[in-house]
């Protein structure tokens, strides 16, 4: 061959790779993963949904992206820091020792010594007489809905209530309750209380419990304020109904209330707590209350598959989280205000001032979801919680310093999508 032949020949050959490589791309690509060829200066998979969300904003229809527009795209830093929920911690050496080591039985039995400590503890602490340990808030809150109610009745919660926003639709499936809401914003008083109480009659639903919740997450973390939870429960015995409070958050309330968890208990007939939120174990929450309604809560757990057996190793990192886990969650309250102070900084923002570990705020002019998108390509992951309103949530795993890097990112991203006059604009 000459050495034009071979010049053409070589040619042939590299357009030849060259097409193999970018089907091989496409291909990769559509299967989610990451093109071959170029995977060590790729950027990871949040600029691709950045580009896909520009993309899609532009009216394209199909999933393509160049390697030239991803690469102009910031590269999320990592790794990144994580804000969406308090449940997002890991947890530590010390608390995996912890639960490594605990000695365990068959709680169904009743003879897991970690759960049995576990549950003696928390009763305590809450100054109940009995606690049950279960595997979620959920099933603790729907446990409280199965005790105090009957098929038919209506619940009256705060606005935002958990438990009923965020349950998938349990309290109407098992329990078959329906809710009414009193107030605005998650709060509400004893007046309000009486309003949304239906009148007895045949033809009403029988109104037979108030939900109270306390931190507030919906509303940003608000502290349910101890005088306004008394007078709101007073009214409710003055009617008729039973008081639960969903308390998943309550050691926060506590702590920055400056009261102890037994005296915000204290009104209600049963208490749910969770440890897998700022307390930072993997997995559990407690229900607590009277000795015989703990009996049925029992009853009730099994029924809906909430028995666990060696539930020792599970119930040793809540031990864990509650004695060595809780003093620090002053710590998260700081770095909170912080980042509520950054955000308020930025135009269009408006901040729910944090009182505990959630920052709540609402952008005047933009979707909540392309900032949510801006942020992470910055590194950092938070949650839209309506159309124009997001939340960060600071907990164990994230340092002042982390908190403090991601209300800049966070900045950056709402400059990009906001814009500095308070436009919406697309990304840069
Ligand atoms: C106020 C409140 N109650 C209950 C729950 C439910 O807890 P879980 O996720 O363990 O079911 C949550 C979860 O975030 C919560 O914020």
């Amino acid at each position: 061959m000459g050495g034009l032949g071979r010049a053409f020949h070589a040619r042939c050959e590299t357009q030849f790779h060259e097409r193999g490589r970018r089907t091989d791309d496409r291909a990769q690509t559509r299967l989610g993963r990451r093109p071959r060829a170029a995977e060590a200066d790729w950027p990871s998979g949040a600029v691709f949904l950045e580009i896909a969300a520009r993309r899609k904003a532009a009216g394209a229809t199909r999933r393509t992206y160049s390697s030239l527009e991803a690469t102009r795209l910031p590269m999320p830093p990592e790794p990144a820091i994580d804000l969406r929920s308090d449940t997002v911690t890991r947890p530590s050496p010390a608390m995996r020792e912890a639960m490594a080591n605990a000695a365990v039985g068959d709680d169904v039995y009743g003879e897991d010594p970690s759960v049995l400590e576990l549950e003696r503890r928390t009763a305590e602490i809450l100054g109940k007489e009995s606690a049950l340990f279960v595997p979620s808030g959920t099933m603790s809150n729907q446990i409280a809905l199965l005790l105090h109610t009957r098929p038919g009745d209506e619940v009256v919660i705060g606005e935002g209530a958990h438990i009923a926003y965020y349950e998938s639709g349990a309290g109407a499936a098992w329990a078959g309750v329906q809710f009414a809401i009193a107030g605005k914003g998650g709060l509400f008083d004893a007046e309000e209380l009486a309003a949304a109480a239906k009148p007895k009659a045949d033809y009403h639903p029988r109104t037979s419990l108030v939900c109270l919740e306390n931190t507030h997450n919906r509303a940003g973390g608000r502290i349910f304020p101890e005088q306004l939870a008394m007078a709101v429960v007073a009214e409710a015995r003055t009617l008729g109904l039973a008081a639960h409070l969903d308390g998943a958050r309550l050691w926060h309330a506590a702590l920055a209330a400056n009261q102890s968890e037994a005296r915000l208990a204290a009104p209600f007939d049963t208490v749910s707590v969770c440890f897998s939120k700022g307390l930072g174990a993997p997995v559990g929450s407690a229900l607590v209350g009277s000795r015989d309604a703990l009996r049925l809560a029992r009853r009730y757990r099994k029924m809906l598959g909430g028995g666990m057996r060696q539930a020792g190793i599970l119930a040793a990192g809540a031990l864990y989280a509650l004695e060595h886990q809780r003093a620090r969650l002053g710590d998260d309250h700081r770095s909170a205000r912080e980042l509520g102070r950054a955000l308020g900084g930025h135009h269009g923002v408006r901040v729910v001032e944090p009182q505990t570990n959630i920052v709540s705020f609402t952008l005047e002019s933009a979707a909540a979801s392309r900032v949510v998108e801006a942020a992470r390509a910055r590194g950092v992951l938070i949650n839209a919680t309506g159309p124009s309103t997001l939340r960060a949530v600071t907990h164990l795993d994230v340092s002042s310093e982390q908190v403090r890097r991601a209300a800049e990112r966070l900045g950056e991203a709402i400059a990009a999508v906001v814009g500095t006059s308070g436009s919406t604009e697309d990304l840069p």
